[in-house]
C-alpha cells in the first residue's frame, strides 16, 4: 500500500515511537497518579515528561498548560465550550474542520452566540477581513492554521495581534500544522492552541492536547469533570492546571507514543517536514497543469503549504470512484469527498463531490508519488 492519507492520521509511524509503545505497555502501564505505587508513579512522570516536551517543543509558558486531549476534535471542544458564554459573538472561516464548525454552529442555533463566517480567497483568509468583524462582544476568534482540504496555511502572525488589540481570544486549530510548520508561543499572540497527536507529531491515534496559555486563566471552564488522582476529597474538579481541565484515566499509554514522536520531529525540524511534503507535492502540481480534466484547488504556494494538496478530478470521474480505484487496482490510499471541511467546498465550487486529497508524509519517496500520478493518468485514459 502507498500511504497517501497522512492528513487524515500519519503511518507509518517512526521506529522509536513503536518501541516507546512497546516498552512503556509492558514496564508502566500503570493509572497515573492514582496510587503511589512505582508504576503509577513512573505512568505519571511519562506525562510529566510529555508535558515538557510540548512546552519545549513549542515554546510554552509552562508544562502544566498542556492538557492532554484525545484528539483534536475533543481539544478544540474544550477550548470553545469552556471560553464560549451566552451573548458572545465568535468569528470563525470557511475554512474549518467541522470539529470547530459544528460545536459553533450548535451553539449558535441554540441561540447562544452569534457566530460570524469570514470568507476566504483561494484557501487564504485575509487578516483584515477578520479586524472588520471583530466587535466588543468577540470572545474567540476560532481559526485552522492550515486548511485540511488545500493544505493552505494561514497568516496567524499577522492575525494574532489583531486579536490580541481588541481584546478577544485566539484559539488555532494546528491539526495540520503541529510538527510541520514552526510555532512559537511566545512570540505569537495564540491563546489556545489545539491539535493532534497522532499526525505530523507520530503519536498513535487517541491522541492530542490544547494549549491554555495564561489569558485563559479563570475563564476555561473544563468540559469534562471526574478523577484527577489527586485531591479526592474536593466536591468538584480542582482549579489548578492541568487536573483543572483533564478528568478521568489518561491515555498514558498513547502519550508514551508521541513523547517519542515529538523527540522524533524535533530531530529533524519541522521546516525540514514540511520542504519533503511540499516537494513530493510539486511533482503533483505539475502533472496536473498538463493532465486533461484535472486542476489543483486553491493557490498553490510551496512557501505557505504544508503537505496535502486536493485535486478537482475530471467531470467523468467523481473523486469517491478514483478513490475506490486507487486503493483497489493500484494499492493507493487516498481520501476523496468533502474531508469534513463543507463551507470551503461550497466556497470553491466543489460541493458535494468534493476533491480528491492526497498527503504524502516523511515515509514518502518520488517513486510513489510517480506511481500515484501515473496511475491517475491510467485511470483518466481508460475510464475518462
Ligand atoms: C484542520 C483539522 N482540524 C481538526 C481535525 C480533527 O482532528 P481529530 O481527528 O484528531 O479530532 C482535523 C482532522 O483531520 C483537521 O484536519
Amino acid at each position: 500500500m502507498i500511504y497517501l492519507d497522512n492528513a487524515a492520521t500519519s503511518f507509518p509511524k517512526p521506529e522509536p515511537v513503536y518501541q516507546a509503545l512497546d516498552h512503556f505497555a509492558r514496564s508502566s502501564l500503570a493509572n497515573p497518579g492514582r496510587a503511589g505505587h512505582r508504576m503509577a508513579i513512573a505512568a505519571e512522570r511519562q506525562l510529566d515528561d510529555a508535558r515538557h516536551a510540548l512546552n519545549q517543543f513549542f515554546r510554552g509558558e509552562a508544562p502544566e498548560r498542556w492538557i492532554f486531549t484525545m484528539n483534536a476534535t475533543d481539544a478544540l471542544n474544550l477550548a470553545i465550550k469552556g471560553i464560549v458564554r451566552p451573548g458572545d459573538h465568535v468569528v470563525t472561516t470557511d475554512l474549518e474542520h467541522n470539529s470547530i464548525s459544528r460545536p459553533l454552529v450548535a451553539l449558535e442555533r441554540a441561540g447562544l452566540i452569534r457566530l460570524t463566517r469570514v470568507a476566504s480567497d483561494a484557501g487564504y483568509v485575509d487578516p483584515e477581513a477578520i479586524r472588520r468583524t471583530i466587535t466588543p462582544e468577540t470572545s474567540l476568534v476560532a481559526l485552522t492554521h492550515a486548511s485540511n482540504v488545500l493544505g493552505t496555511v494561514q497568516p496567524i502572525e499577522a492575525i494574532a495581534p489583531i486579536v490580541r488589540q481588541a481584546g478577544s481570544l485566539f484559539l488555532v486549530d494546528a491539526a495540520q500544522t503541529a510538527g510541520v510548520v514552526p510555532i512559537d508561543l511566545r512570540s505569537l499572540a495564540i491563546d489556545l492552541l489545539a491539535f493532534p497527536g497522532h499526525k505530523a507529531l507520530y503519536g498513535p491515534t487517541g491522541t492530542g492536547a490544547l494549549y491554555v496559555g495564561p489569558r485563559t486563566d479563570g475563564r476555561i471552564r473544563p468540559w469534562r469533570e471526574g478523577g484527577t488522582g489527586g485531591d479526592s476529597s474536593s466536591p468538584t474538579q480542582p482549579t489548578i492546571l492541568p487536573y483543572a481541565l483533564e478528568g478521568g484515566t489518561p491515555n498514558v499509554l498513547g502519550v508514551a507514543g508521541l513523547a517519542a514522536g515529538i523527540a522524533w520531529v524535533a530531530e529533524r525540524g519541522p521546516d525540514a517536514m514540511r520542504r519533503h511534503e511540499v516537494s513530493l507535492l510539486q511533482h503533483v502540481v505539475d502533472w496536473a497543469s498538463d493532465a486533461e480534466g484535472w486542476s489543483i484547488a486553491g493557490r498553490w504556494d510551496p512557501d505557505t503549504h504544508v503537505g496535502a494538496l486536493s485535486l478537482i478530478t475530471p467531470e467523468s470521474l467523481a473523486p469517491q470512484d478514483i478513490g475506490a480505484i486507487l486503493d483497489t487496482s493500484f494499492g493507493i490510499a487516498v481520501r476523496p469527498g468533502l474531508h469534513c471541511a463543507p463551507y470551503v467546498h461550497r466556497r470553491l465550487g466543489t460541493y458535494p463531490g468534493g476533491t480528491l486529497r492526497l498527503s504524502p508524509g516523511p515515509f514518502t519517496t518520488p517513486a510513489d508519488v510517480d506511481t500515484f500520478v501515473a496511475a491517475l493518468s491510467e485511470i483518466t485514459a481508460t475510464v475518462a
